[in-house]
C-alpha cells in the first residue's frame, strides 16, 4: 500500500481557519477530523491537514513539516523580510483580505509617519514594521510580542500597535483606531521550495489546480439572454470578463439570437440594466459550481 501523504498546514483558529477548510471541501476533498482536533485527514486522497498557529505556517512549510500551507501574505512577507526562505507563493486565494496597520488610542493625533518618532510600537510583525519605519526615516522602538498585541497600549507596554485589521472589531473593542497601512494581505497558498516525491508533486499540482478552479468559479456566472443580432457588439462590451460569447439561433427568428457567456467577474444589477438597455431580454444569471 502507498503510504505517501501530502501535508497541508492551515490556521487552527482565527480569520482564515473556516474558509481554509471550506476551500478544501469545495475542491472535492472529504475531510475527517482526527481524534486530536489538531489534524484532519482527507478520505478520498492521501492528504493530511495540520491545524497550527498561522505565524508558524511558513516555518513548517520551509522545514518540511508541511508541504503546503494556507497563510496570510503578511505572515509570509514577515518571514521574507527577516531573510527566511524555503517557501514560495503558489497563488492568492481571494479570501481573508486584511491590512497590516499602525493603530493607537482613538485620541492619538496622527500627522504622517513623523508622528511615530520616539514612540514604542508593539507588533508580531517586527521585520515588516522595521522596513516600513526605515523607509519612512522614522526612529521608533519596536516591542515584539507573540500575540494579543491589542492590549499593549492599555498595559503601557507600548504607545501604539502594528497589527492586522480585517473587520476592525478587535481595534474597536480595545478603543484603538488605525491610521496607517503598512501592507495589504489576503490568504495565499504556499509551498515548500524543496523537491517533493513525484507522486506527491502530482497530487500538489492537482490540489492547486482544483483550488484555482474553486477560486475562479467564486465570482463567475453563466449569463444567458436573448438579443437583437445588431446589439451583439455592445453586449460583448458590457459582459464583465467574458471573452467571446456563444451565439445561438432562435427558432423562427432571423433578427434575434440567444447569447451565452461565462463572466469571470461579478455580475451586478447595473450590468443587467445595461444589457437590457442594449436590447437584451429574458436575461438569466446562473451560478457556476465548478470551472477548470
Ligand atoms: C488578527 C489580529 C487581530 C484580528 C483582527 O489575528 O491579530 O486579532 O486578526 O481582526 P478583526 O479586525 O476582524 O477584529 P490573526 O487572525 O492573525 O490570529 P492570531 O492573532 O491568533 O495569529
Ligand atoms: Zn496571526
Amino acid at each position: 500500500m502507498n503510504q505517501k501523504r501530502l501535508h497541508l498546514a492551515i490556521q487552527k483558529s482565527g480569520r482564515l481557519a473556516e474558509r481554509s477548510l471550506e476551500l478544501v471541501r469545495k475542491a472535492g476533498f472529504r475531510v475527517n477530523k482526527s481524534a486530536s482536533d489538531l489534524a484532519y485527514s482527507v478520505e478520498n486522497a492521501p492528504i493530511d491537514i495540520w491545524c497550527v498557529r498561522d505565524d508558524d505556517i511558513p516555518t513548517f512549510v520551509a522545514n518540511g513539516v508541511a508541504d503546503l500551507g494556507i497563510v496570510g501574505r503578511n505572515v509570509l512577507a514577515e518571514r521574507a523580510a527577516g531573510g527566511g526562505d524555503g517557501v514560495r507563493e503558489i497563488m492568492p486565494l481571494g479570501f481573508g483580505r486584511c491590512r497590516l496597520c499602525i493603530a493607537g488610542p482613538e485620541r492619538f493625533e496622527y500627522r504622517g509617519p513623523g508622528s511615530l518618532n520616539g514612540l514604542r510600537i508593539a507588533t508580531t510583525y517586527p521585520n515588516l514594521l522595521t522596513q516600513f519605519l526605515s523607509a519612512a526615516g522614522v526612529q521608533a522602538e519596536i516591542v515584539t510580542m507573540s500575540g494579543a498585541v491589542e492590549v499593549a497600549p492599555r498595559l503601557k507596554l507600548a504607545d501604539l500597535i502594528c497589527d492586522l485589521v480585517s473587520t476592525g472589531a478587535t481595534l474597536e473593542a480595545n478603543g484603538l483606531a488605525a491610521f496607517e497601512t503598512v501592507m495589504e494581505g489576503e490568504a495565499t497558498l504556499v509551498r515548500s521550495t524543496r523537491e517533493l516525491d513525484p507522486d506527491l508533486e502530482r497530487l500538489l499540482e492537482s490540489l492547486s489546480s482544483r483550488f484555482r478552479g474553486v477560486c475562479a468559479s467564486q465570482d463567475a456566472k453563466y449569463v444567458m439572454m436573448n438579443a437583437p443580432r445588431s446589439a451583439l457588439p455592445r453586449i460583448a462590451e458590457i459582459l464583465p470578463g467574458a471573452g467571446a460569447p456563444t451565439v445561438l439561433e432562435l427558432a423562427g427568428r432571423d433578427d434575434a439570437v440567444a447569447v451565452h457567456a461565462v463572466c469571470q467577474e461579478s455580475v451586478f444589477w447595473e450590468t443587467l440594466e445595461a444589457l437590457k438597455e442594449a436590447g437584451a431580454s429574458a436575461i438569466l444569471v446562473l451560478s457556476i459550481e465548478k470551472l477548470m
